[in-house]
């Protein structure tokens, strides 16, 4: 008896997940607010053209926003009215930016439809509108996510993963999520574009955690990354995720891992040594075939965009990203 209400409940459970993402839908705001998609398209190329590093920026919101309890738009929340702010945890403080890009993109759409277009579907939408604008995929945008009353800095250091993580917790972290290891494989690959600071990597460089199989496969790379993050201070220096092609969304981080020459301890993880074979697999996959790598990162991005969602009367639509409605009563 015990056991047919457990299983009772874990099937309540799991339809209760899907179904919120199943709620999404492309055509959510094709009477309520039709140019919306239009509207952050124009908004994201302009902000894109005034500083192409801002694509990445843009896509690594998602990311961060939908792994702290799910795609809830609760990283936008500035420290106000008992709200802690998610962005001044350890993985976002001084590292998180497009926030104003935002803000530009949520005043032109409540002059065109106020309380109706959410900050959550800002995010995807911006996301997938900075890959595309990089030249990689374009895909469909599933629609109707709510925003959160809350946010949780304790989330936020806990659920994004570091870049020192071993290959065995990034694959426990993603799966905490929902998502598989064709997503962490896939999904990586947004470190096709954008910057790290030294501060993520320079202990593959110097002392104990010394990164001797990079030493090894690549001097060159090491000797330049060493150039540029000496062992003390310079820790805000920028370096190009993807060294070759850093401003286009490719499949180069595949034959960068390949080469051995990834930035961060965590995208190496996908290919030292004893790297499982799916893993392997999937980067030389991908390495080899940009379109797959496209097809698996489209499906991969939408998925992520399902974690958590809020639909119905979950939530709220802001009127402002960085303040709950309730703040301003
Ligand atoms: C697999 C685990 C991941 C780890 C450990 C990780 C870690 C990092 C770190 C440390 C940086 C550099 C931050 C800095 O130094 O300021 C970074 C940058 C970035 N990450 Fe990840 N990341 C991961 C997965 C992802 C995913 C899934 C996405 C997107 C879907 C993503 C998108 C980005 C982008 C676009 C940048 C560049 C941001 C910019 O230039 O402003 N990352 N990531």
């Amino acid at each position: 008896m015990t056991t047919m209400v457990l299983l009772l409940f874990l099937l309540l459970l799991t339809f209760s997940s899907i179904g919120a993402a199943d709620e999404l839908s492309p055509y959510y705001y094709y009477d309520s607010c039709p140019l919306a998609e239009e509207i952050v398209r124009q908004n994201v190329a302009a902000a894109v053209y005034r500083d192409p590093t801002m694509a990445a920026s843009l896509l690594r919101l998602q990311f961060h926003d939908c792994f702290v309890l799910g795609c809830d738009a609760s990283l936008l929340l500035d420290d106000a009215g008992g709200i802690v702010s998610e962005k001044n945890a350890v993985p976002n403080l001084n590292s998180v930016q497009g926030f104003e890009v935002i803000d530009r993109i949520k005043d032109v759409l409540e002059e065109a439809c106020p309380l109706t277009v959410s900050c959550a579907d800002i995010i995807t939408i911006v996301a997938r509108d900075a890959v595309h604008l990089r030249g990689g995929p374009n895909w469909k945008v599933y629609l109707g996510r709510k925003d959160s009353l809350k946010a949780s800095i304790s989330a936020a250091n806990r659920m994004i993963p570091a870049p020192n993580f071993t290959l065995e917790m990034l694959i426990s972290n993603f799966q905490d999520q929902g998502l598989d290891i064709v997503d962490l494989v896939s999904l990586s690959g947004s470190h096709t574009i954008g910057r790290s600071r030294c501060l993520s990597f320079k202990s593959r460089l110097y002392g104990q955690e010394l990164d001797k199989e990079m030493e090894e496969r690549s001097s060159d790379f090491f000797d330049s990354l060493r150039s540029v993050c000496p062992q003390s201070g310079r820790d805000n220096a920028l370096i190009p995720l993807d060294l070759k092609t850093s401003r286009k969304f490719d499949n180069e981080y595949y034959l960068n891992l390949i080469r051995g020459e990834g930035l961060l301890q965590s995208d190496n993880e996908l290919v030292y040594q004893e790297t499982e074979e799916t893993i392997l697999r999937l980067v030389w996959a991908y390495a080899e075939d940009q379109e797959l790598f496209f097809r698996h990162f489209t499906s991969s991005i939408i998925k992520m965009g399902n974690i958590n969602v809020l639909t119905g009367n979950e939530g709220e639509v802001r009127h402002n990203c960085r303040y709950v409605n309730s703040y301003y009563h």
